[in-house]
């Protein structure tokens, strides 16, 4: 049965980062409604732009315009196996609808990893974020920095920084956080699938925890 994956967590915990090595560890499809509504933006769709007007802002793209984009997502190919779930569900609302999609499409939360830290830190990652235009790779000047500054090591493409991740947009973003995507870790910990992971440890004793996680619910 096909397992998804849905990594809660603030902005700048680490969630962009660790899905990427997890996808590549357990061979499932990677889905960040972050970047699918930034590939939006890029090429000047209409969500795109309706998006880009929420994001600029900290706030939440409205919840049947994300839900129908995941959607459209799930039915490529890429998510047989399942997936893991970068940035959706975020709102109740949500997780009622990737409940839904899974009776059409198939499959079951298998774990949700909560990965936390405290906001000082969240801060400070998102304050020396570096992010690729091809693909999203994310770089950190101090904690993971790139070995030519400007450029990204995966792909070679140029690396900017996110217009939301302003000090003002980030206060906003995990304010909204608090009050939206904050009740689903009760949702989740009712089902028995959460499981707390400690996002203040280095990138790499972070993936090892997660690992250790998806293992261990597996078994
Ligand atoms: P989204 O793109 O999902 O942003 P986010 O949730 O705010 O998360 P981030 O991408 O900012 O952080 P992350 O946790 O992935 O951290 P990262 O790995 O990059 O959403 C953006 C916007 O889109 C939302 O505000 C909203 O408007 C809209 N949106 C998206 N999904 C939506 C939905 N479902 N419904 C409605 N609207 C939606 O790491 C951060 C930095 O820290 C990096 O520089 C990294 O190198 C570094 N780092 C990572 N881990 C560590 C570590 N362990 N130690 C040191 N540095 C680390």
């Amino acid at each position: 049965m096909p397992t998804y994956i849905v990594l809660l967590g603030p902005p700048g915990v680490g969630k962009g980062t660790q899905a990427k090595v997890l996808a590549e560890q357990t061979g499932l499809a990677h889905i960040s409604s972050g970047e699918l509504f930034r590939e939006n933006t890029k090429k000047n769709t209409e969500l795109g732009k309706l998006a880009k007007s929420y994001m600029d802002r900290g706030e939440l793209v409205p919840d049947d315009v994300t839900i129908a984009m995941i959607r459209d997502r799930f039915t490529r190919s890429d998510c047989q196996k399942g997936a893991i779930l970068d940035g959706f569900p975020r709102t109740p609302v949500q997780a009622d609808a990737l409940a839904e999609l899974l009776k059409e499409f198939g499959g079951q939360v298998d774990v949700v990893p909560l990965i936390t830290a405290d906001d000082e830190v969240l801060i400070e990652r998102l304050s020396g974020r570096w992010t690729c235009r091809a693909n999203g790779h994310v770089f950190h000047a101090r904690f993971n920095p790139p070995q030519k500054d400007g450029v990204c090591d995966l792909d070679g493409s140029e690396l900017y920084q996110r217009d939301d991740d302003k000090a003002e947009t980030v206060k906003r973003r995990i304010q909204v956080y608090q009050d939206q995507t904050a009740p689903l870790i009760a949702y989740y910990r009712s089902k028995g699938s959460l499981v707390e992971i400690n996002g203040a440890q280095p990138i790499d004793r972070v993936t090892a925890d997660l690992l250790a996680a998806i293992r261990h619910h597996h078994d």
